[in-house]
């Protein structure tokens, strides 16, 4: 139940006029630039990150305000503990420290926070931050903010075919009623949709290990801002496109 907003200028959901149905129901987002968008400052690539928390804010509330249902955002990936020993402690500190600012109006306005990714490779006070804010807002009803932290593609197929081969192993499962459903139950992302627009910011064209088996048929779109700089509009502007396009699946034009 919404009792508050806090969040001025957010709209009820979207009327048909408005192209229902054609608002992405699952956004994803790779997070990218935060480093050089400090460095172009001549400031430490930290600040850059602690700059990218106010955009998640942003984005955050912007999604909530077209009628977005998931937003899953790329936070850590499992290729990042490569950085300095500085910068992924300080990236380890970040969900807290964002929590701690904005759990409260999270929870306010209904949102859902979520996770996908490794737990276990966490430090426990990440994790703890984390599971206090999913706790809390279980019971809500509205966008699904979705955090992929220590998050990798290749091992979350890697780990659906581990326990699927232990169930084959055990006699408890045929290899012949594998298909792609009950591959995708397996999977972390068991309850969702797939994404319908992929978002890359910073100007790079790849996708890093992110969601490789849900991103199938997701409409993409690249932004050269560095993601402190990707505002509402920006925000706003990709969801225009999505609108615009034809989604064929193989089909051909109806
Ligand atoms: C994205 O920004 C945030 C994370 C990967 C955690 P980067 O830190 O990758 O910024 P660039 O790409 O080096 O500019
Ligand atoms: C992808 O960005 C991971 C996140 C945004 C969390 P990276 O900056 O780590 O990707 P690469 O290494 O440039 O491909
Ligand atoms: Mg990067």
């Amino acid at each position: 139940m919404k009792s508050l907003n806090l969040w001025p200028g957010r709209e009820k959901s979207p009327s048909k006029e408005d192209g229902e149905g054609k608002i992405p129901q699952h956004i994803a987002i790779i997070m990218d630039g935060n480093g050089r968008w400090a460095k172009e400052r001549g400031m430490p690539r930290v600040v850059g990150h602690r700059a990218g928390m106010k955009t998640v804010k942003e984005i955050t509330k912007a999604a909530d305000e077209v009628g977005v249902k998931i937003l899953t955002l790329y936070a850590f990936s499992t290729e990042n503990w490569k950085r300095p020993k500085e910068e992924v402690d300080f990236l380890m500190r970040l969900p807290e420290e964002f929590l701690e600012l904005e759990l409260e109006e999270l929870i306010v306005n209904n949102v859902q926070v979520r996770m996908i990714g490794d737990k276990e490779g966490l430090p426990s006070h990440t994790v703890k931050a984390v599971e206090k804010a999913i706790q809390e807002t279980k019971d809500n009803s509205g966008l699904i903010l979705n955090f992929a932290l220590n998050y990798g593609g290749r091992k979350e197929i890697l780990d659906a075919v581990k326990a699927i081969a232990r169930k084959v192993e055990k006699r408890e499962l045929s290899p012949d009623s594998i298909d792609e459903q009950f591959f995708h139950q397996y999977l972390l992302t068991p309850d969702y949709p797939d994404p319908d627009l992929l978002i890359r910011t910073s100007g790079e064209i790849r996708l890093s290990n992110f969601m490789l088996w849900q991103l199938a048929y997701t409409e993409f779109w690249f932004s050269d801002k560095y993601w402190p700089d990707f505002h509402r509009e920006d925000f706003l502007e990709a969801v225009e496109a999505y609108k615009k396009r034809e989604r064929k699946f193989g089909r051909i034009k109806s």
